[in-house]
């Protein structure tokens, strides 16, 4: 039925422009994953002590599925044509020439793999071995579009080799072994897990406004794969952005762009690379910074922080999902004249987020334009 709807365009240039074709990723299968050097869970309180790995529990999966389901149906709803992913089998041992991962993931979060730049359809690099074959649950789709639009670019980012050589030695070990202190002076310098051996990132270090995209340093990005998307991208300004936050992974709880000339900030993390707050200013961008969450903690075995509060999906300039329960969010976006569509989205974040995450755009109405046309020098 979705197919009457919309016909297929791969095109977005921003994170607001009208949307009309998106993918909902599924948590059905996901697995808490086998340890790797990124990656190491402990939920000991939840049958899962370090080291130990296999899917979330059913019952967890269950609802998370359901309202999955739920947002894909209210997107249709409103005339969105959604597509899903196909699942493969989580629980498999995976490998490369360079390595043996005994576990995969899942394909929930669509918004870390697939990055939608003007006609292009970008795979990611990823940077979790665990992750790295998740992008064959998006190949039907892709392989469809390409058949479909004359004009879509399928892309795929170089396939990192992801050996020990891409991670700093004990990298984590060290963290864990700092105070409190010794860990803000690592922020300051942007000191994170992977080397500069080849480029990594994760799309949802990626915001996307038109002629400027923004690249947050992280766990999972490095330099090298900033570089190669401003390299990628030659019409585009990319920005190299960081922030005053622990850990940081995925831009989407830091920074949201509502629509032009309005953003939304995290409050407690601040940009580090100030000219950021500079370049928004000189453009008469409005900031807005987010109020806190009504969850008085993490839900069970979350990875992600209580700032998925501020993880919402626009679908035009005046309309935006926002998760049910958070009223806060709700009251400030009617405010200033959206209309908030509440979602029931909270069984899902255990499963690697919320509403922007679990999604990719594949079609937002619109042109490039230049939101940033007075740039900061040296940013
Ligand atoms: N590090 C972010 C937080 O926990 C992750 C948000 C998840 N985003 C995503 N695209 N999976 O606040």
């Amino acid at each position: 039925m979705s197919e009457e709807t919309q016909k297929t365009i791969v095109s977005a240039w921003n994170e607001w422009d009208p949307l009309k074709h998106v993918i909902v990723g599924r948590a059905d299968g996901t697995m808490v994953q086998a340890p790797e050097i990124a990656v190491q869970r402990e939920w000991t309180d939840y049958g899962f002590p370090q080291g130990k790995y296999g899917p979330y529990p059913e019952e967890m999966t269950q609802k998370a599925v359901e309202q999955m389901d739920n947002f894909a149906a209210i997107l249709e709803k409103r005339g969105i044509r959604v597509d899903r992913p196909t699942l493969l089998d989580f629980t498999q041992t995976v490998q490369t020439p360079d390595w043996v991962q005994e576990s995969m993931f899942g394909c929930m979060p669509p918004r870390d793999l697939l990055l939608t730049v003007g006609n292009e359809m970008l795979e990611a690099t990823m940077s979790y071995r665990s992750r790295w074959y998740e992008y064959l649950c998006y190949r039907p789709l892709l392989e469809k579009y390409f058949k479909e639009d004359p004009n879509f670019l399928f892309g795929s980012a170089p396939k990192p080799r992801l050996t020990e050589e891409s991670y700093k030695k004990d990298w984590w070990k060290i963290w864990n072994s700092l105070s409190e202190e010794e860990k803000w002076q690592k922020v300051e310098e942007v000191d994170w897990l992977p080397t500069e051996k080849e480029p990594l990132f994760d799309a949802a270090d990626v915001i996307r406004c038109g002629k400027d995209i923004f690249v947050q340093k992280s766990m999972v990005t490095n330099d090298a794969g900033i570089d190669w998307l401003q390299r990628h991208y030659p019409n585009h300004r990319v920005h190299k952005v960081w922030y005053k936050e622990h850990t940081p992974w995925h831009m989407d709880t830091t920074i949201v762009p509502l629509r032009a000339g309005l953003v939304l900030f995290n409050p407690v993390r601040t940009p580090l690379q100030k000219k950021q707050y500079e370049l928004f200013e000189k453009n008469d961008w409005e900031i807005i910074e987010a109020p806190a969450t009504v969850l008085d903690k993490k839900r069970p075995m979350t990875f992600c922080s209580i700032w998925l509060n501020m993880n919402l999906l626009v679908l035009d300039p005046k309309t935006v999902c926002v998760e049910a329960s958070e009223k806060p969010v709700m009251e400030l976006l009617d405010k200033h004249g959206f209309d908030v569509v509440p979602v029931p989205f909270y069984e899902v974040s255990p499963f690697g987020g919320g509403l922007h995450c679990a999604t990719a755009d594949v079609y937002r109405e619109g042109e490039l334009e230049d939101y940033f046309p007075n740039q900061v020098e040296g940013f």
